[in-house]
């Protein structure tokens, strides 16, 4: 008899437990009804977001995760006076496919790749720029391979005549891109827009002033 009103008081007080756990959330429609969350760190990253910039504390509530050791960014800004990359702040870009052909086919390149620009004054402008921001510091700014690097770096090309004035854009963009010999790749700094614009800078400028 013992036995039996214990399960029986048991039972009741385990209902009473799991009963008070249902509030009442009957007006609102099934779908909305608070669940139970499993393992919420994989919704909400703990983890900081290496390439964002989140420092709306109010905005982002819980997603606000940015470094706090790190004056309150994940990212740290660039140093005041950093150059850009890019031309100028308002340079359009084209989409390019990518450029897969390889280091070794510069012949195969230079003589079947064209050139995907109009050739015009403003990105002869812009070639200008780009060529004195990469390659004036070897090359020269006439393109006579006689930059300041060149007192040290033996060997940079003349650009602006002998062998290389009857070479296509093509060519040039390709060696931009991969180097060639003792020049190293430039592939990383500069894009492909801005390399076709630094090859004809180099054929209708500094190859044509001669
Ligand atoms: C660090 C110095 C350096 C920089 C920067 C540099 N070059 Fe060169 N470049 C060289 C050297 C050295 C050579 C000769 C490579 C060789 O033949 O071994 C060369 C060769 C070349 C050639 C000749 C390739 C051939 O077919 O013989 C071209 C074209 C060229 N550079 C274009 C450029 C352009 C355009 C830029 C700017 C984006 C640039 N270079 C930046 C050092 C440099």
């Amino acid at each position: 008899m013992r036995k039996v009103f214990l399960t029986i008081s048991g039972l009741v007080s385990g209902l009473a437990m799991l009963s008070s756990c249902n509030h009442n959330f009957d007006h609102i429609p099934v779908h909305e009804k608070p669940r139970w969350e499993f393992s919420p760190q994989m919704y909400h990253s703990e983890a900081y977001e290496p390439v964002t910039q989140i420092v709306d504390k109010e905005r982002y509530k819980e997603h606000y995760n940015t470094m706090p050791g790190n004056n309150g960014m994940n990212l740290r800004l660039p140093v005041k006076g950093t150059v850009k990359r890019q031309y100028s702040e308002g340079a359009e870009y084209k989409f390019m496919e990518p450029y897969k052909i390889v280091k070794d086919c510069l012949q195969y390149a230079a003589a079947t790749v064209t050139s995907p620009l109009e050739v015009n004054d403003k990105m002869l402008e812009e070639g200008k720029v780009l060529y004195t921001r990469y390659c004036q510091h070897c090359h020269g700014a006439e393109g006579k391979g006689d930059g300041p690097v060149s007192e040290k770096f033996m060997g940079i090309a003349n650009l602006a005549g002998g062998q290389l004035v009857n070479v296509t854009p093509a060519h040039i963009f390709h060696v931009i891109t991969h180097g060639k010999g003792r020049m190293l790749s430039h592939g990383s700094q500069v894009l492909p827009e801005e390399r076709w614009k630094i090859a004809h800078y180099v054929k209708e400028k500094l190859q044509k002033q001669q």
